[in-house]
């Protein structure tokens, strides 16, 4: 399938967005496009809101001011299912096995009977826990944690994933792994948004917006984003501080 071009709709549209908790902003006017069918990157230090702009995304909550319209809809129950949502604090249960765990998601999304067992094997394979499938999460490693969770994400094909942080914690072959994965998936014509601290992640996306103090500071594809540093050498990091310093909103 294509890659997305300028033309193409967009799977999110964040505008002008606020929300506090509490007295505290964590999103201060935030306007994003999402185009569909790209890996899309949230980068930013800790505390920048990315997981406070994925769960207005997914839903769970609702901006203080400004709209956010996902596959074309308000958030809502029903757009809520046809996202595949991954939360940067592991939603599986301890002492249910992996299996069990994938058959609560998959029943959560509402996938009938026979249907269900078949996309449980299909991510089971496709995260390589198969053999693990009767063991109890508990006793899994992070790294298997963090699969199973992308599977539970996975499980009934959504036309979006949002993930928050998911290679967190993996080694260096699991990362690359799931960056394949990733981009396959988007060859298929799924949007993948993404968080991350890691720059490595940044470069394997195919857009980027680097998230400061609740604000856009830039957004683009990776080697825009160096580019416009004036450097086309310059790492991403050092694109992150360059736009940092510039204080404007810079779309590349
Ligand atoms: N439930 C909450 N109650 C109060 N403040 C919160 C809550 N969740 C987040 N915040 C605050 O909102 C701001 C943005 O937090 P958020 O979790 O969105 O950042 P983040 O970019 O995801 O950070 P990290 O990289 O550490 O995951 C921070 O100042 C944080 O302390
Ligand atoms: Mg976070």
């Amino acid at each position: 399938m294509q890659k997305a071009v300028a033309a193409t709709p967009n799977v999110i549209e964040v505008e002008n967005v606020t929300f506090s908790y509490g007295k505290l902003r964590a999103l201060s006017g935030l306007t994003l496009h999402i185009p569909v069918g790209v890996s899309f990157g949230l980068l930013g230090p800790n505390g920048a809101g990315k997981t406070t702009l994925i769960r207005l995304m997914v839903g769970l909550l609702r901006p203080s001011s400004g709209s956010v319209r996902v596959l074309g809809e308000q958030p809502s129950r029903e757009v809520a299912a046809r996202i595949g949502y991954m939360p940067q604090l592991s939603a599986l249960y301890p002492d249910l096995s992996v299996w069990e765990n994938l058959d609560f998601f998959a029943r959560i999304y509402g996938l009938p009977g026979a249907t269900r067992r078949q996309a449980i094997d299909r991510v089971l394979r496709l995260v390589d826990l198969w053999k693990r499938r009767d063991d109890v999460v508990g006793h899994l490693s992070g790294g298997m944690r963090q699969r199973l969770s992308l599977a539970c994400a996975l499980v009934h094909r959504p036309p979006l994933l949002v993930l928050d942080e998911p290679t967190v914690g993996l080694d260096p072959e699991l990362r690359v792994h799931f960056w394949r994965f990733f981009q396959q998936l988007t060859k298929e014509g799924t949007s993948i948004v993404i968080s991350s601290h890691t720059m490595d992640d940044a470069a394997h996306c195919d857009r980027l917006a680097f998230l400061r103090e609740g604000q856009v500071i830039a957004e683009g594809p990776p080697q825009a984003l160096r580019d416009g540093t004036g450097d086309p050498k310059a790492t991403l990091e050092e694109a992150f501080l360059y736009f940092v310093r510039r204080g404007t909103v810079n779309v590349a």
